[in-house]
């Protein structure tokens, strides 16, 4: 599909350059103003406080926090899709000030998502061909021929069998459309896939069966991932740098086997002490 994609890539050049990371958080805050407050006093969530994170091409960072901790606030910052109140994010190399459309647009093909749902992720009247077509036509990579040749490399690469093209999202199982999800996010051959609790929804049975697609695909496809999980066993099976988080914070930070080994703060060591679960 490069041949014919002639959308310019963010940033000024650094694809491929293995240094620059593809994305990076420096000391970015997200603060929350809701109406729910008293007339004069708004509620004020601090829903990420300071946090600085590299994201590079062939790593996995995980991120580990309980729920409200911020991770999926920081998942909406690494893809473009939440500004930071304050703090700064750079794709490759060059700092975003604003977020138009075409910015947006533009980090949305090299950085994109996987939700934890993928019931909602996936419109459930559009046939899965069609939901991986989807992005191509929105890009417009390649001709008609292109996009359906890459959308049946696109459910190869993720183990679904070419007859799932034909399947609503209805019909498949959570593990299949989990994978239909993945697929899509890789449609426009991104630089990081960020996925945000990816097995949580789904059985405990074929838990293990997306994490290891997942970890397949980043070698296969050299990708940069961010894993983010509420629960550290589950993070540590993937990851290769872990950020723990508690209130907005990254209270931990560091190569996963030093984390997990030898916890230097409380709260990671309250983390690994919780009952093991199975993925
Ligand atoms: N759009 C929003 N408006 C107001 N508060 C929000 C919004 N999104 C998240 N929050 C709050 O920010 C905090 C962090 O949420 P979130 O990032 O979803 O955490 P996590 O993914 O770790 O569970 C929570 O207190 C949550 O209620
Ligand atoms: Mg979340």
């Amino acid at each position: 599909m490069s041949a014919t994609d002639t959308t310019p890539r963010t940033g000024d050049g650094a694809a491929g350059d293995r240094e620059t990371p593809v994305v990076e958080l420096r000391n970015v805050h997200v603060v929350f103003t809701s109406r729910t407050g008293s007339l004069f006093r708004a509620n004020r969530v601090h829903a990420v406080n300071d946090v600085s994170v590299q994201v590079r091409r062939g790593s996995t960072l995980g991120i580990v926090g309980e729920s409200g901790s911020g991770k999926s606030t920081m998942a909406k910052v690494l893809v473009g899709l939440q500004a930071p109140t304050e703090g700064e994010i750079r794709f490759r190399g060059t700092a975003v000030s604003k977020y138009t459309a075409d910015v947006r647009r533009r980090v949305g093909r090299v950085v994109s998502v996987v939700f934890q749902d993928p019931a909602t992720a996936l419109n459930a009247r559009m046939r899965i061909r069609d939901a991986l077509r989807d992005p191509l036509d929105v890009h417009r990579v390649g001709d008609a021929a292109s996009r359906e040749a890459r959308v049946r490399e696109l459910v190869h690469l993720v183990g679904l069998p070419e007859s799932a093209l034909d399947a609503l999202p209805g019909q498949l199982s959570g593990g299949q459309r989990q994978r239909v999800a993945i697929a899509r996010a890789l449609a426009l051959e991104p630089d990081v896939i960020v996925a945000d609790e990816p097995t949580s929804a789904l059985d405990v049975s074929v838990r293990a069966q997306i994490l290891n697609l997942l970890a397949d695909l980043k070698a296969e496809l050299d990708l940069g991932m961010v894993f983010i999980s509420h629960d550290i066993q589950t993070v540590r099976h993937v990851s290769d740098e872990i950020v723990v988080m508690q209130g907005g914070r990254i209270v931990e930070s560091g190569p996963a086997a030093r984390v997990l080994d030898d916890p230097q703060d409380d709260y990671t060591r309250t983390l690994l002490a919780a009952a093991p679960a199975l993925l």
